[in-house]
């Protein structure tokens, strides 16, 4: 396999020297903000046509890289709901209302249906962009895999969709807790293998993203987010992926740090809510962090960019455990000009901080 070039990205995430802080990368770094994206997007129809063609995919993939020479890790394009969709769920996007599935989870006969998918088969074509990314990548920067945690998925396929308040999964989930265990073993067998089919088609580091694990109570974080997600870790190292970093990002997550700490993973995601400085001291510099600049402020103007950037480098301070990220996913209404004022503002302020 091409060694990789810029490998300061893997090096802060096994706590290794690198030869400058911080890398950095940013959730969803190829989408709609940027016009290249929308251009390739309308020729290529929808967005699941995009992910699913695997020069379509690579294409986007590498468009934030070309753009922005300081970004440091390339994310495969591709979307958390691929699983339930392969699944059987019949995931479709709605223009501006975001994900839907046409077969939700709704009766309990459904539920009991549920299996593993062919993953090999039915996801067949997320492992052939991840060999179509890493062929144009060429070990220039590497490429992180991703799936979205067990809870997280569980939301989509309950609900149905976003953005409802999680009623029906939660009702479900106090009062036939039988149902929600079945659906997260399900999903946690198929991420499971899903990752490890990434990686084996290249991915050099994965992500669970589990974007609604802060909609747990405090009493049920552990048990219905946090150990599915070990649970995925373990897995991955007993099929024989020890060496590949794995990160986990449970948006509002911020109070369960040390639990988190403790689940194997080799980083940890942190939300802009949380205070960097506090998250470092919780995991006691025993893992890497990952964050966490407010996306919303990309919205604004280059002073008050810089200054936020700032902050978060200043709230970590001396080390080279640190991979900057924004807190949350880039927003579709960025300007890209700002994004460079924010590579710019870390690689030129992190050098303060760097022991080399
Ligand atoms: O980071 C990257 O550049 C890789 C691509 C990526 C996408 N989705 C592309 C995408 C990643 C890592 C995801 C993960 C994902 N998808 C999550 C977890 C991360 C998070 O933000 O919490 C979630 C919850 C989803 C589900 C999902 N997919 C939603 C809610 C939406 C609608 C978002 C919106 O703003 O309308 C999507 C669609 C989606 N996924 C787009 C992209 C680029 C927009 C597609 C388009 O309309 O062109």
């Amino acid at each position: 396999m091409t060694p990789i070039t810029n490998d300061v990205f893997l090096k802060t995430l096994k706590k290794e020297s690198t030869p400058y802080t911080f890398p950095v990368w940013m959730m969803r770094q190829a989408g709609r903000y940027l016009p290249e994206y929308r251009k390739t997007r309308k020729h290529a129809g929808s967005f699941l046509d995009l992910c699913k063609n695997a020069d379509f995919a690579t294409e986007v993939t590498l468009q934030p890289l070309d753009r922005y020479p300081l970004l440091d890790a390339a994310i495969l394009f591709s979307d958390i709901l691929t699983v339930p969709d392969a699944m059987g769920l019949g995931l479709h996007f709605v223009d501006g209302e975001g994900p839907k599935f046409h077969y939700p989870l709704i009766d309990e006969q459904a539920i009991q249906k549920l299996d593993v998918p062919n993953v090999e088969e039915d996801l067949g074509y997320v492992f052939n962009a991840v060999k179509s990314i890493k062929t144009a990548l060429n070990g220039r920067v590497p490429l992180i895999g991703f799936a979205g945690s067990p809870w997280t998925l569980a939301t989509y396929m309950v609900e149905g969709q976003g953005g409802t308040g999680f009623l029906n999964i939660k009702k479900m989930l106090y009062s036939r807790p039988d149902l929600i265990q079945h659906i997260l073993k399900v999903t946690t067998e198929s991420v499971s293998i899903y990752l490890a089919k990434q990686i084996e088609a290249g991915a050099d580091a994965v992500m669970i993203f589990d974007s609604w694990g802060g909609a747990l109570s405090h009493h049920e974080y552990e048990s219905h987010s946090l150990n599915y997600m070990k649970v995925i870790i373990s897995n991955l190292n007993l099929m024989g992926f020890e060496d590949t970093p794995k990160i986990i990002f449970t948006k509002g997550g911020g109070q369960w740090l040390d639990l988190q700490s403790q689940s194997g993973a080799d980083a940890l995601g942190i939300d802009w809510q949380t205070d960097l400085g506090n998250a470092r001291k919780v995991v006691n510099d025993k893992i890497a962090l990952q964050g966490n600049l407010d996306p919303a402020i990309l919205l604004s103007e280059p002073k008050a960019i810089r200054s936020a950037v700032r902050n978060v480098l200043d709230s970590y301070g001396h080390g080279e455990s640190h991979i900057f990220n924004l807190g949350h996913g880039i927003t579709q209404f960025t300007p890209p000009e700002n994004v460079e004022c924010m590579l710019d503002e870390v690689r030129s302020y992190s050098k303060k901080y760097h022991k080399a």
